[in-house]
């Protein structure tokens, strides 16, 4: 059969249907770009927000006319929408032929064969927890990079989010697994990984000897040909002086620190079951840049939790301020089932949380422009990824701070590392052109 799997959501989606790909690929299906010729159909689903939901309900809705003139193709819906609605999900979407959890992917080929020759649709979600199993295939995306989860699940149990509901505890693989896996990527061709976590610096509180984040880091570090060693998500309660003190030290480790923040008010994050306050988070801030000055710090933040005022808001514009942030991931809030914010109601009218998102996007676009215009007239090395997005013919490469830089250059340029002198600073990339 010829396949196309469709991703929402997180960076551990993205891995999961690089799985999915791998397994498929393995079973003797073909990957194809063009959905409208697949006889496969993979929906790789986010509930994260209540926006994700409505895009996957309404494009499987949309595959309804293509199935009507190819009966035999098939539509299967993994990830966390399938996890959390299970049976349920068929009621919604009846031309649905395999419902599988988050936790059984590695059946996907089994499920589709099983729903070939059945009249009734297969569904099978698992609430227990099933790792990435090692050494089981993956069809990347991209050849130089490969995202590598290193705990599945949360602990935490932030009162808007829906994650530890749908994935389950936290759970690490052992350093020795995970370095193998790296040594078996720099193998294949890859020379960048991402470390993936709900909350990395919790890696290995299950694991026996409860090795911690940084040692793991530091193991990776150790795999000769591996270049770049990137990771997410930081929770800032649980950021280590030993994590800080890798991101100083260990050369691969890049000098970039996603460190969702959420909301500026101590009374509003106390609230979200952050365990944090304003001054610890920005205290956390002060110490990173002392550390690493030219680090880049990501975050993301959350506009209109139930009972934010006005006066909660402008805590939030004065942490967004004082913590410079390269880059910030935006969201207005929305209420999730089951978790313990939804039962508080969706206080906060449309209108005002869409006033606060823009003027949210506004001082941070302007920092993220400022501190871009400060990079104008340095060389920076970056690590050519490919042609850009603008089809323009330039190149797009990526500092260690995870920017990107758009560039002329020739193709021989793809996968190597060049010296860019940035020339030209944008509120999302840099421009510059290559120099010895
Ligand atoms: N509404 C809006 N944003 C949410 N996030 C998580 N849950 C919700 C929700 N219910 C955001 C958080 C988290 C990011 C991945 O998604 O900012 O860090
Ligand atoms: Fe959700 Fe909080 Fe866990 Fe992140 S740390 S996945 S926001 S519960």
């Amino acid at each position: 059969m010829n396949f196309h799997i469709v991703t929402f959501g997180c960076q551990m989606n993205k891995h999961d249907s690089e799985r999915m790909a791998g397994l498929l690929a393995r079973n003797g299906h073909t990957w194809t770009d063009d959905m409208d010729e697949a006889d496969l159909v993979v929906f790789n689903t986010c509930t994260v927000r209540q926006h994700a939901e409505d895009r996957l309900i309404g494009n499987v809705a949309g595959l309804k006319r293509l199935k009507a003139v190819r009966p035999e193709m098939i539509i299967a819906v993994g990830g966390c929408v399938a996890q959390k609605e299970k049976e349920r999900l068929l009621e919604k979407l009846p031309h649905v032929d395999v419902v599988f959890g988050t936790h059984n992917y590695v059946n996907l080929p089994q499920l589709v064969e099983r729903a070939q020759v059945s009249t009734k649709p297969v569904c099978e979600v698992l609430d227990a927890l099933d790792l990435p199993p090692n050494g089981a295939p993956s069809l990347r995306e991209e050849k130089h990079h490969a995202w590598v989860p290193i705990v599945v699940g949360c602990n935490n149990f932030c009162t808007y989010c829906v994650v530890p509901h749908v994935r389950g505890r936290e759970v690490s693989r052992p350093v020795e697994d995970l370095k193998n896996e790296v040594e078996k990527l720099v193998a294949d061709g890859v020379v960048e990984v991402t470390l993936l976590g709900q909350n990395v610096n919790s890696y290995g509180r299950d694991l026996y000897g409860k090795p911690q984040f940084a040692r793991l880091m530091s193991e990776i570090n150790e795999v000769n040909g591996l270049e770049r060693i990137r990771f997410t998500t930081s929770h800032p309660k649980d950021l280590s002086e030993e994590t800080i003190q890798a991101l100083a030290e260990l050369e691969k480790v890049c000098e970039h620190l996603h460190l969702p923040v959420q909301a500026g008010s101590t009374r509003v994050l106390a609230g979200m079951n952050r365990r944090y306050a304003k001054e610890d988070y920005l205290r956390i801030v002060e110490k990173v840049y002392a550390t690493l000055p030219e680090i880049a710090l990501t975050t993301d933040i959350m506009v209109g939790f139930p009972d934010e005022t006005e006066e909660d808001f402008k805590e939030t514009l004065d942490v967004v301020e004082r913590a410079r942030f390269d880059y910030a991931f935006t969201f207005i809030y929305s209420p999730r089932e089951g978790t313990p914010a939804a039962k508080m109601g969706d206080l906060v009218p449309h209108e005002v949380k869409a006033d606060r998102f823009e003027r949210l996007l506004k001082v941070q676009n302007r920092i993220s422009l400022e501190k871009n215009a400060a990079l104008v007239g340095r060389v920076i090395q970056a690590f050519v990824e490919g042609p850009s997005k603008r089809g323009n013919g330039t190149l797009t490469a990526r500092t260690r701070t995870n920017k990107v830089i758009n560039f002329s250059g020739g193709k021989e340029l793809i996968h190597g590392m060049v010296n860019i002198l940035i020339e030209e600073a944008r509120t999302h990339f840099l421009m510059g052109r290559v120099v010895r």
